[in-house]
């Protein structure tokens, strides 16, 4: 049985002696792993921590309201948020490949990142790195995950509490940490975020129907008491023909996916009750213009990955 006391004892004394009476950054996404790295070295250190919160523009709907008011107000840490939204999206014009999207994105990130870093002068980078991320990463499976998000010619040391925790441990330590549910609970939300749900080349207007999809979906979710490991809105390439009204519409379509894993190795789809899907279906096309066509992803992985792209 996980100890989660213990294991945030040691923690803030591990961090404690590593650290000293140096600084350190961490890059805040408020996904679980990286808040409960945060916190854990907030507790030992405090405002010897600088948080810098990059909006790269694909967040989920108030998310960066959510996070400033929790970090800097309620928990009071050093908080910079920092929204570079015009910057990534000229990056990611005519990208289209899920890839080149992942590392247009990373370097970006690390490239704001850094710029905020070198004001700050750290000594300790922080990275909420947990053990699928590395295990994942050293098996070469996807370039992604924070592994990848060491800024590049920074000597900076790193910081990692989390690395030999699994996902359901975090949580664990975060409810003990006494993190508010909507943190502790959080679903996993990769760090290119609504970039990669939205398939192919982005526009504004597909992110913002893609944040909406995913809102109507987390709502829905939680006025039916559901708690898949994570769920996701994605909007595939393409159009698809409706009728809206009397009139003929030619317009996008949203895949809605839901599944239950222990560490995103593997997933099977969730078996969401259908008047739940219903609801969604119905919300996602009446409430956002231009969707004509809800899917739902009955794919288990393998073979199928969690994320679309
Ligand atoms: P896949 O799609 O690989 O996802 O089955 C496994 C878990 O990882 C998340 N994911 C990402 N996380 N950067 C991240 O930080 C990414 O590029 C990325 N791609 C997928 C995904 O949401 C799931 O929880």
């Amino acid at each position: 049985m996980f100890d989660a006391k213990g294991f945030i004892e040691e923690a803030i004394g591990e961090i404690k002696s590593q650290v000293g009476r140096e600084t350190a950054i961490i890059g805040l996404s408020g996904g679980v792993d990286s808040s409960v790295a945060a916190i854990l070295v907030h507790r030992a250190i405090g405002k010897h921590l600088l948080a810098v919160f990059v909006n790269h523009g694909f967040m989920r709907k108030g998310e960066e309201e959510e996070i400033v008011q929790t970090f800097r107000g309620d928990l009071g840490m050093n908080l910079v948020a920092i929204n570079a939204k015009k910057r990534f999206f000229k990056s990611l014009k005519g990208v289209t490949d899920p890839e080149a999207k992942r590392k247009v994105i990373g370097e970006m990130f690390i490239q704001v990142f850094e710029e905020e870093a070198k004001k700050d002068e750290a000594a300790f980078l922080v990275q909420g790195t947990i053990a699928p991320d590395w295990i994942e990463s050293d098996g070469g499976i996807k370039s992604h995950h924070n592994v990848a998000g060491l800024p590049s010619g920074m000597v900076l040391k790193l910081v990692e509490p989390l690395r030999d925790l699994y996902k359901d441990e975090v949580r664990v330590v975060a409810r003990e940490l006494g993190l508010p549910p909507s943190i502790s609970e959080r679903m996993p939300f990769p760090g290119p975020g609504l970039a990669i749900r939205v398939l192919g080349e982005i526009s504004d207007e597909k992110v913002d129907i893609v944040r909406e999809a995913n809102a109507i979906l987390e709502e829905e979710l939680k006025r039916a008491d559901l708690k898949p490991w994570q769920a996701l809105a994605a909007m595939p390439e393409g159009r698809s023909v409706g009728v809206k009204g009397d009139i003929r519409d030619y317009g996008y379509a949203i895949v809605v996916r839901a599944v239950e894993s222990i560490d995103a190795m593997t997933a099977t789809s969730m078996e969401m009750p259908w008047p739940t899907l219903k609801t969604i279906m119905k919300r996602i096309t009446r409430e956002i213009p231009g969707v004509t066509r809800v899917l739902y992803d009955l794919t288990d992985k393998p073979p199928a990955t969690i994320e679309f792209e």
